[in-house]
């Protein structure tokens, strides 16, 4: 092996190590569901709540929602007892994004169908950098909090 290509070698080892480090530690957002449900609605739009835990070094931002259950399906924040429409949440790195009763959630309008304790909802949750995610909301009595339980 002559000096050029031992030279060549070692910097492709180091690269691949740097990558390697890079993806293991703080590299692309880690997100993980849990906690997910749908009271069971009383009129013709529902709410959605969740935790976004992100196990990654790097922060990622819900951006949308998607289901069969509605065409319009929005994100809301709750601020003095007032719910309005917002265009993203943070899922900070190392941290998560609660939502839950009397705060932040997912908003379902012009219902398809009435979904009844029991059902399963499927969602599917849009982020900036992270790939989608999947989740499927089970359908609770109207005043289910597990916060509270
Ligand atoms: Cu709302």
């Amino acid at each position: 092996m002559n000096r050029r290509t031992a030279l060549a070698g070692v910097v492709a080892l180091t690269a691949g190590l740097t990558l390697a480090g890079c993806s293991s530690s703080d590299g692309a957002p880690d997100l993980t569901v849990s906690g997910a449900f749908m009271p069971q609605p009383v009129g013709d739009m529902a709410a959605g709540f969740l935790v976004v835990k992100n196990s990654g070094g790097t922060s990622d931002r819900l951006t949308s929602v998607t289901s069969p259950l509605s065409d319009d399906v929005t994100i809301h924040e709750t601020k003095n007892q007032a719910m309005r429409m917002v265009t993203s949440f943070d899922v900070p790195a190392g941290g998560e994004l609660d939502l839950r009763r009397g705060g932040n959630h997912i908003m379902f309008m012009k219902l398809k169908q009435r979904p009844e304790q029991g059902d399963t909802i499927s969602v599917e949750l849009h982020f900036e950098k992270a790939d989608p995610i999947k989740v499927d909301l089970p359908v609770k009595e109207t005043t289910y909090n597990p916060k509270t339980q």
